[in-house]
């Protein structure tokens, strides 16, 4: 037997992902990257590694500040709201992490202006005065992207700030002609602002980059390559701005009133603010294992940001006598059918409806792994080849091992392995063992698809001897007996490997498998310790099932609205189901407001006169005045029940009722608002 499976020291790790922006849920291509990165994570433990596995939520920036505006909260509760949604999707697809934190953390702040001291007494940081835009109305400076115009090569419209997307000019913000800010349509003034640099153009940051980056045992050689040109291009690199002027969501500079930290300067210390929250809460010393120069850091990340991975995060580390990362690791990003996604049409897949409509994280893990590379390559998530992976691979060849060997195990033996045979020499699971070191080299490098093609030629040699052995044929005659349990605990230790292989890939399922074999948790180097003689087993039950092709549908079926970006409230019931017949009893007839007026003696009541095209005006009676003033509504379009049975009030007869929405209770919003058609609809309209 081959038992070549390196035994090395544990290795100290500490790894992430990158820190998704609390701007929204997560999308497909997170789960992804989780994925690739977990995947790692579990098999580095089940080497023995100890591997630290953080994240954490990118609060901060100008998108963020302003969405919250927009919504009509803080930043901080903004953020907290994106923060509490998270877990479903992590605990839902199996993602290890041992921590998840905030940027906005109190950890953060303190990291963030400790190493922008340590780059500053260096010699590192220089402030400049630089023009820039600014909002008269919203008295900010405009992010580029906060800023459009007519493009000043081929005059299209409402241009974005830095390239035009009719004629792909690029250009700078200032070039734009008749410029506004999209946040308030003003148009923006130039106005000067001092602006804090971190020095990247200084020697011994490009020197060291250029060890750092250009190393050739170190990033994908892709990567190396635009480091390369980065480095070496015409322009070399330039100094990085890292400060924004208040209105900002962001970290104070120190000794800077009214300046923060840009949010790519403080997103990535994150990751050790992460690390570090993590390491308190478990009474870790957090400084002692950064210090110590065996821990390995790694970082994984998607290709749209590797240059800030590759360049000022090592830099920053680097000059601010902290660690600096071993390796970043890169991905592609995530296609659905070729097409690339895209939030705002919809296009992709919604974790959480992957998840509701009952569909197996596991199935996506396999999936995704299988498709994986080390490589820079795009991911493309292909409905019919998702089922036929999963379905002939997953199911046909591997899980399928089980069902056919245990049942006789259970039924016939008692659930006992005859195993004897195994401390003779076997060249059929020798040869299953012997691809250990093979695949643990492949994920190692990340190279998951090539390692699950090696455990699938694995399982097609197991179900060769499942064809050649036939068990069910064995097992019609008794004399065969123990021929059968042998070939059936064959079989089943055969599964043991596999699963062991499959198991950073499929770790529910492994633990599924590690209560059917009456096993301990596998670890890598268990490959070589076979089931025991007359061991006993669980009965089997079912492991997973294969995937209908119909929940496919049901996955891309286009929802109304994206699952997880609807909150739950406290709302009325929904009534009783009524039928179309009832619904067209009420007449509902657009109304415009011709006059309104107080009602003397009533502190609930406003008197509408309404045109409803009948060439005569109603009068109405209705109970906002708590929400309007008259002056308001004289003139609006507003929608009137306008066959209800008039009603003698106090002060007249009301002839109908306007509609107006309210909340379940008035302690959440003791507010009432009025309906309103879109413009364009003319009194006396049937609303339908
Ligand atoms: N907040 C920054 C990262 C700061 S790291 C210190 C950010 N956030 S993000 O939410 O836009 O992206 C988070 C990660 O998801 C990035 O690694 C990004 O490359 C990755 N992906 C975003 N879209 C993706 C796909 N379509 N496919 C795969 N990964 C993708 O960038
Ligand atoms: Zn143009």
């Amino acid at each position: 037997m081959s038992m070549t499976a390196a035994r090395s020291a544990p290795r100290q790790l500490f790894v992430t992902t990158a820190l998704p922006y609390a701007n929204g849920p997560f999308h497909i291509g997170h789960i992804m990257e989780y994925i690739q990165a977990d995947i790692w994570v579990r098999f580095m433990r089940m080497r023995g590694h100890e591997a630290h596995f953080v994240c954490a939520d990118d609060a901060h920036g100008a998108p963020i500040m302003i969405a919250a505006e927009k919504a009509g909260v803080t930043p901080q509760e903004f953020v907290a709201n994106i923060a509490s949604g998270r877990k479903a999707y992590l605990d839902g697809f199996h993602i290890s992490f041992d921590n998840w934190h905030s940027t906005d953390g109190p950890e953060n702040h303190l990291l963030s202006q400790e190493i922008y001291r340590r780059l500053r007494d260096k010699g590192l940081i220089a402030t400049r005065t630089i023009d820039q835009f600014y909002d008269p109305v919203k008295n900010m400076f405009l992010p580029d992207r906060y800023i459009k115009g007519e493009c000043p090569k081929c005059g299209a419209q409402d241009q974005y700030g830095d390239a035009c997307e009719v004629c792909s000019a690029v250009y700078a913000p200032t070039e734009l002609k008749k410029p506004y800010s999209t946040l308030t349509g003003a148009t923006p003034i130039m106005k000067s602002s001092e602006h804090y640099f971190f020095r990247l153009s200084d020697q011994q940051c490009v020197e060291f980059l250029r060890s750092w980056a250009l190393d050739p045992a170190r990033l994908q050689p892709e990567v190396a390559n635009k480091a390369r040109e980065w480095l070496e291009g015409e322009s070399g690199l330039g100094d990085w701005d890292i400060s924004r002027d208040a209105p900002y969501f962001g970290i104070e500079i120190p000794d800077a009133p009214g300046k923060y930290f840009y949010v790519w300067l403080d997103a990535p210390i994150g990751y050790l603010a992460s690390l570090k929250n993590y390491f308190a809460r478990t009474g870790r010393d957090f400084d002692a294992f950064l210090e110590d120069p065996s821990t390995e850091q790694y970082h994984f990340i998607g290709k749209d940001i590797t240059y800030f991975h590759t360049l000022f995060w090592p830099a920053m580390l680097k000059f601010a006598d902290f660690k600096v990362p071993n390796n970043i690791f890169v991905h592609g990003f995530i296609t659905v059918s070729g097409e690339k996604m895209s939030k705002s049409r919809g296009t992709g897949i919604s974790p959480l409806r992957y998840l509701d409509i009952g569909m197996n994280p596991e199935w996506l893990r396999y999936y995704i792994a299988a498709k994986l590379n080390a490589r820079v390559e795009d991911v493309d998530f292909n409905p019919e080849d998702f089922v036929a992976r999963v379905n002939s691979d997953l199911i046909g060849k591997y899980i399928n091992i089980a069902s056919r060997a245990a049942g006789f195990i259970t039924k016939k033996f008692d659930g006992k392995l005859a195993m004897a045979w195994a401390t003779q020499d076997d060249s059929f699971l020798s040869e299953l063992r012997g691809a250990a070191d093979e695949l643990a080299a492949l994920y190692e490098a990340r190279d998951y698809g090539k390692a699950l093609r090696l455990v699938m030629e694995l399982a097609d040699r197991v179900n060769a001897y499942v064809d050649a052995n036939k068990p069910w044929e064995l097992a019609k005659d008794p004399a065969n007996n123990a021929r059968t349990q042998e070939v059936c605990s064959r079989l089943l230790e055969a599964f043991r490997i596999l699963t062991l292989y499959l198991k950073p890939v499929l770790p529910e399922l492994a633990i599924q498998v590690e209560a059917l074999l009456n096993i301990a948790p596998l670890q890598w180097s268990d490959v070589n310790h076979a089931l025991p003689d007359q061991h006993v087993m669980q009965p089997y039950s079912h492991l997973m099932t294969r995937v209908d092709p119909k929940m496919l549908d049901e996955l891309f079926e286009p929802p109304t609205t994206a699952v997880e970006e609807i909150p739950v409230s406290d709302i009325e019931a929904i009534d009783a189901e009524i039928k179309i017949d009832d619904f067209v009893k009420i007449d509902l007839r657009v109304a415009q407001i011709v006059d309104c007026a107080l009602v003397e003696g009533s502190d609930k009541l406003l008197r509408l006169t309404l045109d409803v095209g009948e060439g005569r005006l109603r009068n109405v009676f209705s109970g906002i005045k708590s929400a309007y003033q008259p002056e308001q509504l004289k003139g609006k379009l507003t929608v009137l029940v306008a066959n209800l049975a008039p009603r003698k009030m106090k002060f007249g007869v009301s002839e109908g009722m306007v509609l107006a929405a309210s909340a379940k209770d008035e302690k959440t919003d003791p507010g009432l608002y009025i309906l309103e058609p879109w413009p364009g609809a003319k009194p006396g309209m049937r609303i339908r």
